[in-house]
């Protein structure tokens, strides 16, 4: 059983060259049993509150979906994306690769003010690695740099970010990036009964994991979201924090929700919710339920 356990966590592969805040790689084992639980393989799927993609790219890769769209408000973060599957991204690799780390190098890229999407994307991989957290959003701050720039150098792992771009360039194809809004975009495939929907909307729960200081964009109308999501042809699964408001919107929409534990990068042991119509698929085998900890940052 314990190995059992083990072997489901050593198979998710890191394939997003972003590490995020509120990235779901520690869901993947789940979201394939929701995938096998589909019985078809959906010809789209989409991830309306992309950030660092980790599901939709999970799909790709393993090809439970014919194409995948990623949706994604903030413009740094799609510049990231739309560099990759514009098919310029040896150009963000090869910025990647010859990267001297050293706390002037960062700031002098961090102040470079060029739209240009390439520039846009290499200055967000830096803010990425480089700032507290990887937050993106306004008020992060830079590491420390330590003795000779140490601190900054021990987060860049260049060949390991080149090689994951590199990866998901290549198929590309599969993929359509949308700079917009979440809900404009579920609305336009709401109808389609040939699409699912992966939906991890920022939360505004009060204390530490504030949406506002994670992410530029937070604000969101929830109750907006749950009424579109029980108006959704395809099938969705949601996660949320678990707080009372979200289980209040989940039971009126008459969703069904399972708390599943996960470890977060400083070893605390956290809960979070999923939503759907029927999470019977989740319940079948409680092993995945108990992820042991993994290192976000390698
Ligand atoms: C919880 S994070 C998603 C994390 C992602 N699942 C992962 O594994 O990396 C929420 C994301 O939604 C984005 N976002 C916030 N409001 C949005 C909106 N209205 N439309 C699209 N994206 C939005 C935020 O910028 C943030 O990247």
């Amino acid at each position: 059983m314990t190995s059992r356990k083990i072997v489901n966590v050593a198979s998710v592969p890191k394939r997003s060259p972003f590490r995020y805040p509120g990235g779901k790689t520690w869901l993947v084992p789940l979201a394939r049993k929701w995938w096998k639980s589909l019985g078809r393989k959906p010809e789209l799927l989409i991830e309306p509150f992309a950030g660092g993609g980790i599901i939709g790219l999970t799909a790709s890769f393993e090809d439970f979906a014919d194409h995948v769209i990623l949706v994604e408000k903030d413009p740094d973060v799609v510049a990231v994306w739309k560099c990759i599957c514009s098919g310029n991204y040896p150009i963000l690799c090869n910025r990647i690769l010859t990267f001297e780390v050293s706390e002037e190098n960062v700031r002098r890229t961090l102040a470079d003010e060029s739209q240009c999407i390439e520039e846009m994307a290499f200055r967000t991989i830096i803010k990425n690695r480089m700032f507290h957290g990887g937050i993106l959003a306004p008020g992060a701050s830079l590491m420390k740099s330590g003795e000779n720039g140490k601190g900054l150098k021990s987060r860049w792992y260049a060949k390991t970010l080149s090689d994951r771009i590199t990866a998901i360039g290549k198929i590309r194809h599969r993929f359509t990036v949308i700079e917009g809004d979440a809900i404009d975009v579920m609305t336009t495939y709401k109808d389609n009964s040939n699409a699912v929907f992966f939906i991890d909307p920022p939360y505004t729960a009060s204390g530490k994991k504030a949406g506002s200081r994670l992410y530029r964009y937070c604000d969101l109308n929830h109750s907006a979201l749950f009424e579109l999501a029980a108006s959704l042809s395809g099938e969705f699964l949601m996660t949320y924090d678990d707080a009372e408001g979200v289980r209040e919107l989940a039971m009126r929409s008459k969703f069904d929700m399972e708390l599943v534990a996960m470890k977060n990068t400083h070893h605390a042991k956290m809960t979070e919710l999923l939503i759907g119509r029927n999470l019977a698929w989740s319940r079948q085998d409680t092993r995945l339920h108990r992820q042991p900890e993994f290192n976000f940052d390698e």
